[in-house]
């Protein structure tokens, strides 16, 4: 009893260890790196910039220098694998507790873990799980762009930064104290009996994609189409097409506007 208080408090006090670099080809290779070598829950990298930083499915990160914040952090969770995919789940929603409490920039959420404010991307998470010599572990890297200069010019329509939503010069140190803090917050819960739940219902009540939303899934050379029909418990994105509720678990998601609005 006595053991289980002592490990159940231990874990929820994930203390982040921050170490920070001028220039690093990722941040998510590096914690990765660290890893590797015994490194602890909580080692969090901050680099100015990335030469070579890394997006979901295998695509490039712009990451110039001091125009995003480019940050990764250390997991070694103890809980069951099948709780694993709510880690960006829980990355989601402490970005956008940080970014609404030091930037006051209100987020939407675009399954599975974009960051979205008026309807573009601000913020990119990439969770991996990698083998240490420890066991396995996750490490999370979240992109968010500081300034307009973070991404490239071709996706200005798609994209947004702090800057711009908030009217103001984004300050990097307090969004990133923020984010430190709602992350061990929300990780805390996820590791609670209930915590899964609690999870899953905070993101959805935050994502205006949960549910009854006309989207378009690619995945590799396959495309869905199909309404949004809420989160399973596991993070899978319910999609109901003409064929039945799919479970999808990867993925990029586009909104589609009906037919009858196109005009
Ligand atoms: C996405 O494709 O939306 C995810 C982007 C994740 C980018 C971040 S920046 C910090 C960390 N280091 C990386 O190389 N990638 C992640």
């Amino acid at each position: 009893m006595y053991l289980c208080l002592f490990v159940a408090y231990n874990r929820a006090l994930m203390r982040p260890r921050i170490l920070r670099y001028e220039s690093l080809p990722s941040t998510n290779t590096e914690v990765a790196r660290l890893a590797s070598g015994g490194a602890e829950e909580g080692l969090a990298i901050v680099a100015d910039e990335q030469t070579a930083g890394r997006g979901r499915l295998q695509r490039a990160w712009s990451s110039p220098k001091g125009a995003g914040l480019y940050f990764s952090i250390l997991l070694r969770p103890l809980f069951a694998p099948v709780r694993w995919p709510l880690i960006t789940f829980v990355a989601a929603l402490a970005t956008g507790d940080a970014l609404l409490e030091a930037a006051k920039v209100e987020t939407d959420i675009k399954w599975p873990n974009d960051l979205l404010a008026d309807d573009r991307k601000i913020c990119g998470i990439l969770a991996e799980a990698i083998e240490t010599p420890a066991g396995r572990a996750v490490v999370v890297g979240i992109g968010l762009n500081l300034t307009d200069d973070a991404f490239p010019r071709e996706i200005a329509n798609l994209a947004t930064s702090v800057a711009t939503q908030s009217g103001r010069p984004p300050e990097r140190e307090a969004i990133l104290a923020a984010l430190l803090n709602a992350l061990s917050r929300w990780y805390s819960l996820l590791q609670e009996p209930e915590g899964a739940l609690k999870i899953v219902a905070a993101w959805s009540s935050r994502s205006s994609y949960t549910a009854g939303k006309l989207v378009r899934v690619t995945n590799g050379a396959e495309t869905l189409q199909g309404i949004t029909r809420g989160i399973a418990d596991d993070g899978a994105l319910r999609l109901e097409t003409a064929q039945g509720i799919q479970l999808i678990r990867a993925g990029d998601v586009t909104s589609v506007r009906p037919a009858s609005m196109n005009v």
